[in-house]
């Protein structure tokens, strides 16, 4: 497990990171949203012993990270938002030094990095210079350093930003590997999809903590839920006959579509379909509209100063 408490940080006189404490629990995927410069990359290089807190404290398995770094790091994997390879060695020794740092021993190093690297569609490009290398590529070698030494806590600081489409996808399915293995994987990202389909839990700061949950709790914190039901054909007398049902909070026709909030609809859309069908309208789909994770964030966060309303 990994707890912060109190986790805060500043640079001079500015506050990047202000009293923020969780928990996240082994096995976990946990997604940190915010706008740029809300304190993400702050939170992992304190969670991971690369800076330490103004105040506060983390530890991973109970292990404080700040005071006791080098035992931390055999635990957990980092990939920070700037890779910082050595640029004048080729990848492979870039691999082999800091596996070598891991404690990882040859033959498994060695197999390791020719899996890794094959994954990633690196491998034929491993005894080139790092500085040949692409922005992209740059972004799949911190990868899979982090990944090297198959550690428990993976930190990945917006992992799949300047990744192509397959590259990014190889990332998604290597994070949801992880999960399945029973890994901890910490991520920031501002892509809200991924950060929705990957997380089992995300938290969203600006400073502070904003809010902490599962994507869908989130969802039904922040909404009512919304069903739409497709009619053959609608008009505005039906509207008014839904608006007057109690348990009905508003309903909107769109063409033939009436779209409803409700409270419960597992109770009510049953009650709603009866009276359509009895008062002669054909129902042809019913589906509840699925709030996505931006919806919830844009609701969540407060447009910086200066940007439009
Ligand atoms: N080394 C540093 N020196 C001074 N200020 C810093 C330093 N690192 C971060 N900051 C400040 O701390 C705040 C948080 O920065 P941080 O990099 O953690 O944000 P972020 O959420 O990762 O943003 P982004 O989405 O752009 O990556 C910002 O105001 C930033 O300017
Ligand atoms: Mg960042």
């Amino acid at each position: 497990m990994i707890k912060a408490v109190s986790l805060s940080r500043s640079f001079g006189a500015k506050a990047a990171v202000k009293d923020l404490s969780f928990e996240i629990k082994k096995g976990e995927v946990f997604a940190l949203l915010g706008p740029n410069g809300a304190g993400k990359t702050t939170t992992i290089r304190m969670l991971t012993g690369l800076i330490a807190p103004t105040s506060g404290t983390c530890t991973i398995e109970g292990v404080d990270v700040t005071r006791n770094p080098m035992q931390v790091h055999r635990n957990v994997g980092v990939q920070p938002e700037v890779p910082g390879h050595y640029d004048t060695l080729t990848a492979q020794r870039n691999l082999e030094f800091y596996g070598k740092l891991f404690g990882v021993k040859q033959p498994q190093l060695g197999e390791r990095m020719r899996d890794l690297l094959q994954s990633f569609d690196l491998w034929d490009r491993r005894s080139d210079t790092v500085q040949t290398y692409s922005k992209g590529m740059k972004q799949k070698l911190a990868i899979i350093r982090a990944l090297l030494h198959d550690p428990e806590y993976v930190f990945l600081d917006e992992p799949m930003s300047g990744l192509d489409p397959v590259a990014s996808k190889t990332v998604k399915d290597f994070i949801l590997d992880l999960k399945a293995k029973g890994k901890t994987v910490v991520l920031s990202t501002h892509n809200l999809e991924d950060a929705d389909r990957l997380s089992d839990r995300v938290a969203v700061i600006q400073g502070g903590l904003i809010a902490l949950d599962t994507p869908d709790n989130l969802r039904t914190n922040l909404f009512k839920r919304t069903i739409v039901f497709h009619l053959k054909a609608a008009d505005d007398a039906v509207v008014a006959k839904l608006r007057a049902l109690p348990f009905v909070r508003s309903a909107e026709r769109s063409e033939n579509k009436l779209v409803l909030e409700v409270e419960n609809p597992e109770e009510e859309n049953p009650q709603i379909v009866d009276l359509l069908v009895k008062a002669g309208y054909k129902v042809q789909f019913v589906g509840e509209v699925r709030h996505s994770l931006e919806e919830v964030y844009l609701k969540l966060v407060k447009p910086s100063k200066g940007a439009p309303q």
